[in-house]
């Protein structure tokens, strides 16, 4: 069933039908970087990655701010660029968790090394407010060679979960913070020295990882911070992994994922596949490691950022992958990340949808801000490249490579001094963000001009997201 509204929606759709690029009053304006989804530049073995880094967590001081999927660049201080003139009223701040093991389901059925994390243990109870008190619970992975299935496709020997943030990450995610505050408390001094739960708030998802990323990260910004609140949203409803579900929107993706146009760089991918599969030992039927290019690029880079080999076959271990397959790899999930949120006719409108809850919150805080309604002052979400994405996709950054660790997105709210003048940055690895908008760069934007940008897509209250995510 429609709600009563939808046909205002789609009246307007006939007016702007010509462009083939709008949807009520989410415009889609394509990307000027075309470099990402040039296929003969992505099937061209000479071409090595898209730039940056894929091996290490560290860029030198003079490259920071390249591309490193292990460890994105991030906003700090010897960066960083305070606006004059202006005060900073209200900060959300939202990125990738660090590096970690694969997923479960990105490992191979074999795979040819182990993988330990016996370096770090993770923590999880559950303490009544007021009733029994609980002892601490430290969980120790392990495999038990007399469990008759433990070594039948488990993928790696050894004791990790995965995913499970690495010792690595856990200090990734510490620097993060350390990071953060040079800028928010040292530089900027708009943070308190001592948490502030009334004004301040760590949010995450029900994925574990985030909150392991927060822990490291939070206590790098305040050390005398033993505990502290991570929020997190009911996971049906959640708006920051996101954990809703909106088959508008799954559909709306599916449709353009099943068009010759997605196609063709999976057939012209044959090959990759072919070689892949040989090595790994993944079943060449097998749709999810084949209907894109997702599982072999997490795989083969959470190997790299932890300096670990790339593999090789289990039954000749001089049969590997190669430096050059896997940057193949790199250069197809870059394509992929690029055509989902940002080529696609209607990848707009599938971000729009598909994230809309968490930028209507974004917007309503904002707001709320101008208002003086709002009494937080900073917003910290610990999330996943699957919703740092579709908010990049919304807010249609001109370049999208697929967002690797720690990739970050930062929201400033700022006031003109002696004035009520209001202005929005936004800082994607620690610079303004290149949209393709007529918003441009999202460098001191005028704040109503971003918040009509993201009425477009949400509707005043967020109804737009309400009407399409409800309508069957
Ligand atoms: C386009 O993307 C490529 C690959 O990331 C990058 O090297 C290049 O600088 C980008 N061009 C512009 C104009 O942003
Ligand atoms: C990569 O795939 C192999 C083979 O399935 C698997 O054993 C391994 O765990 C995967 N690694 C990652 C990091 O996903
Ligand atoms: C994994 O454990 C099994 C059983 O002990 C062993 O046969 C196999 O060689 C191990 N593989 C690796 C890569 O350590
Ligand atoms: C994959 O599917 C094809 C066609 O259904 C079949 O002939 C082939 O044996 C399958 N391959 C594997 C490895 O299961
Ligand atoms: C093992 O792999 C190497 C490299 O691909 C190849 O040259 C060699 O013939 C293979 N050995 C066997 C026994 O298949
Ligand atoms: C975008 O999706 C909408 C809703 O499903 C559909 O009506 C429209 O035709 C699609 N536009 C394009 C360019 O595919």
């Amino acid at each position: 069933m429609l709600p009563p509204t939808l046909p205002i929606i789609l009246a307007s759709i006939s007016l702007t039908a010509a462009a083939a690029i709008s949807f009520g009053t989410i415009v889609h304006y394509p990307p000027t970087n075309t470099s990402i989804g040039d296929l003969e530049a992505v099937f061209n073995p000479t071409t090595g990655t898209n730039g940056g880094y894929y091996s290490t967590s560290v860029v030198p001081d003079d490259g920071y701010g390249a591309y490193d999927y292990c460890n994105m660049p991030h906003a700090r201080a010897r960066e960083y660029v305070i606006p004059r003139g202006y005060n900073l009223q209200y900060v959300e701040l939202i990125h990738r968790h660090h590096k970690r093991t694969p997923y479960a389901s990105n490992t191979f059925p074999y795979e040819d090394i182990a993988m330990y994390c016996d370096d770090v243990e993770t923590v999880y109870y559950g303490q009544p407010k007021n009733g029994v008190s609980v002892t601490n619970i430290w969980w120790k992975n392990y495999q038990d060679p007399s469990n008759p299935l433990t070594y039948y496709k488990n993928g790696f020997n050894g004791t990790c979960q995965f995913p499970q943030i690495s010792y690595a990450g856990l200090d990734d995610s510490a620097q993060h913070g350390r990071d953060l505050w040079s800028v928010y408390g040292d530089k900027l001094k708009f943070l308190p020295k001592t948490f502030d739960p009334a004004t301040m708030r760590i949010r995450a998802t029900s994925n574990e990882i985030t909150s392991q990323v927060g822990g490291a990260l939070v206590r790098a910004m305040y050390p005398h911070l033993s505990e502290v609140n991570v929020w997190q949203q009911i996971s049906a409803v959640d708006s920051l992994e996101p954990g809703y579900s909106c088959s508008f929107a799954d559909n709306v993706r599916s449709t353009y994922q099943g068009t010759d146009e997605w196609y063709e760089h999976l057939d012209l991918a044959k090959g990759v596949f072919d070689q892949l599969d040989e090595i790994s030992g993944v079943d060449p039927n097998d749709s999810g490691w084949h209907s894109w290019f997702d599982h072999y690029f997490d795989n083969l880079s959470s190997r790299l950022c932890h300096q670990l080999p790339l593999p090789c076959k289990i039954s000749n271990s001089s049969d590997c992958v190669s430096e050059q397959l896997a940057e193949q790899v790199f250069r197809l999930g870059d394509y992929e990340y690029n055509y989902i949120f940002r080529e696609a006719a209607n990848s707009t409108l599938y971000s729009a949808t598909h994230y809309g809850a968490f930028i209507a919150e974004l917007m309503s805080r904002l707001k709320g801000k101008v208002a003086g309604k709002e009494s937080t002052i900073y917003r910290h979400n610990i999330a996943h490249d699957g919703s740092i994405a579709p908010l990049l996709g919304a807010l249609q950054i001109n370049t999208l490579r697929w967002p690797g660790m720690g990739s970050e997105v930062i929201f400033e709210l700022w006031r003109k001094e002696f004035s009520h003048d209001y202005s929005v940055r936004v800082l994607y690895g620690g610079k303004p963000l290149v949209t393709s908008t007529p918003l441009g760069t999202l460098d001191m934007v005028s704040y109503d001009d971003f918040i009509a940008y993201l009425e477009s897509l949400v509707g005043n209250n967020g109804e737009l997201v309400y009407q399409y995510c409800t309508s069957s």
